[in-house]
């Protein structure tokens, strides 16, 4: 049975950390899954991790359908989280037609869109389509041409916006967020201020749950290692217990510690 919404929210409710990993394909997904991760997020960081792209802005709503499908094979009851790429929520109808595809032929369960305030009309439309929502603040891998990959809301004004945007995003109707790269009093006062489960990437200890690139818990990514990250394969030996071992840290609030937060 796959893990609900409502269970989700729950655990978040509980202060029960939520677990969440990137998969591409159907192994993966399926140990993934079996490890005892509660969100796979089909993310288009599969652009660069898995295509050997520069950025995700190349990635198409046919190859996350592709990726996502394969997911979906192996998957035994994780949540699945699709991305919409680059460009494919750029206004409502397109935005409508990629969630579509994505839940109808992807068979995805959420579909997770960055930024704040121009994605509110999607988010609330598709919330009363019965589309689950999960937004993207702080880095934004799809806006690295225009602001870097760096961390986010270090200054009052952005941090401020940040805040601004996460309840907006709340109250358009998104049931999840993920917080990248923000400063780690930010994530927290994001994550008490909202009731929506807040999941974290490089955002330091205190959101409901972590989010990670498998690629890089394997230490199979090309090139160096994002300081957030971990690599549990090198002292874990297979991928099984590689997963295991962040799933158990996540739990017991032992990933992030201090040397994986962004200063
Ligand atoms: O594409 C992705 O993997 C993501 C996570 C890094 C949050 O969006
Ligand atoms: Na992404």
């Amino acid at each position: 049975m796959t893990i609900t919404l409502s269970q989700l929210k729950k655990m978040h409710q509980q202060q029960q950390k939520i677990v969440c990993l990137t998969a591409y394909d159907a192994g993966y997904a399926h140990w993934v899954s079996q490890a005892g991760v509660d969100v796979i997020l089909v993310g288009d960081s599969l652009g660069m991790v898995v295509q050997g792209q520069q950025t995700t802005l190349p990635v198409t709503v046919e190859e996350m359908i592709y990726h996502t499908r394969m997911v979906q094979r192996g998957n035994e009851n994780a949540w699945c989280i699709a991305d919409m790429p680059f460009m494919s929520d750029a206004g409502l109808e397109v935005a409508l037609q990629t969630a579509a595809q994505l839940m109808k032929q992807g068979l995805a369960n959420m579909v997770k869109l960055e930024g704040g305030q121009r994605v509110l009309p999607i988010v609330e439309a598709l919330s009363s389509l019965g589309v689950p929502v999960c937004g993207h603040l702080g880095l934004l891998p799809q806006s690295v041409e225009k602001h870097g990959y760096k961390i986010q809301g270090k200054d009052s004004q952005t941090a401020k916006r940040l805040l601004d945007d996460a309840q907006a995003l709340q109250q358009a109707g998104a049931d999840m967020l993920v917080l990248e790269c923000v400063p780690q009093a930010l994530a927290k006062q994001i994550t008490e201020c909202l009731d929506i489960p807040v999941i974290g990437i490089g955002s330091g200890a205190d959101t409901s749950g972590q989010v990670l690139v498998l690629n890089d818990i394997l230490g199979v990514t090309i090139g160096k290692l994002p300081k957030f990250a971990k690599n549990y394969l090198a002292e874990q030996g297979t991928v099984q217990k590689a997963i295991a071992a962040y799933v158990a840290e996540v739990r017991q609030k032992q990933f992030p510690a201090d040397e994986y937060v962004l200063a």
